[in-house]
């Protein structure tokens, strides 16, 4: 090759348009295609675009399934994902192809831990309810009976799930003098993970966190044994006059089981920020006063949203220079990637 001729760079394609952070990255990295606008995707045009691409940037609003690996062909190398969650990208056959898949955990946990908060007091001290009250000219003056939430300080907190998100929600519940406590699969959280001060107790089994809560906040990622861990039963084992907090994963929670606890006045309230089946929401939990509805708002922070643009642009460019990659979801790619070279 001629020294003054230019390389070629390596083809990425993005389904939606990014935050600039990662935009000027992956711009310099890669010939990159599609991204000029910020909308879903059509399925036809994802399938269209990403044909002979080594590198796939997307955004969890789009199913990353064999078909669409398939249908990239043998160049591809990575699917970088930009969010922490990966149940729209089908790991097992991307590992079975050989292909790297990388998310954007650590950046977002602050973001989340806020919006869960939010959404925590936002229910229990029913501000929403407020708020649309005083908009549509129903603020009469004020009445000792009005509005009325529980407090939240010295009340009871139950984290499911203790990763980095459920670690920083639980933090923030010091500054309401509230108890937590949680579960988590591998057991008590070891003594360095426990800030020196609180108190978290571990509690070995979800039922029993549910009988002693007044809050519960769900933390664990959308896995096949995660989809419905709050169902019917479950929600009959929580606290009367208790609450529900989700800001992980729609699919977590039984959105229909939880319009019946809900109407029946067994759960106080519930505050959503993910859906089941998003954007639709199950039938009657848009007319129920009780509940906080937020559109999937967890990392929408301007300085959160670049952050996970540059580090997806960062896991892809690594990936396509066969660099250590900042965030693999599946190392065990890297063997069939070997194998396939
Ligand atoms: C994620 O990164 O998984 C979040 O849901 C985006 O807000």
């Amino acid at each position: 090759m001629d020294a003054q001729e230019p390389r070629l760079k390596p083809r990425l394609f993005l389904t939606r348009r990014i935050p600039d952070p990662g935009l000027v990255l992956i711009r310099e990295a890669f010939a990159v295609t599609g991204g000029e606008e910020d909308r879903p995707l059509e399925r036809a045009s994802l399938l269209r675009g990403v044909v002979g691409a080594d590198a796939l940037l997307c955004l969890l609003t789009e199913t990353i399934d064999g078909t669409v690996m398939d249908a990239a062909g043998p160049r591809l190398r990575v699917i970088s994902n930009m969010a922490v969650g990966v149940d729209n990208v089908d790991v097992a056959a991307a590992t079975a192809r050989g292909i790297l898949v990388t998310n954007t955990p650590g950046v977002l946990t602050d973001a989340t831990a806020d919006l869960t908060w939010a959404l925590i007091l936002s229910t229990v001290r029913r501000v929403a309810e407020g708020d649309r009250m005083v908009r549509e000219g129903r603020f009469e003056l004020w009445s000792p009976f009005m509005l009325l939430g529980r407090a939240v300080a010295g009340s009871t907190l139950g984290v499911v799930g203790m990763g980095r998100i459920g670690r920083a929600v639980a933090r923030r519940a010091a500054g309401w003098d509230m108890r937590v406590i949680y579960t988590r699969n591998s057991g008590p959280l070891p003594a360095d993970q426990t800030p020196p001060g609180v108190r978290w107790d571990f509690r070995a089994g979800l039922d029993e966190l549910l009988g002693e809560a007044d809050i519960v906040s769900l933390h664990v990622p959308l896995l096949p044994e995660t989809r419905h861990l709050i169902g019917a039963r479950e929600l009959g084992l929580m606290r009367p006059g208790s609450y529900l907090i989700n800001t992980a994963r729609g699919p977590v929670v039984d959105e229909a089981a939880l319009v019946v606890a809900l109407k029946s006045g067994r759960l106080a309230g519930a505050g959503l920020d993910v859906y089941e089946r998003e954007p639709e929401l199950a039938l009657g939990l848009a007319g129920l006063p009780n509940v906080t509805l937020l559109p999937h708002l967890g990392s929408a922070t301007i300085e959160t949203r670049g952050r996970m643009a540059e580090l997806a642009a960062l896991n892809a460019i690594a990936a396509a220079r066969g660099e250590p990659v900042p965030h693999l979801v599946n190392p065990e790619a890297l063997c069939q990637e070997v194998l396939r070279s």
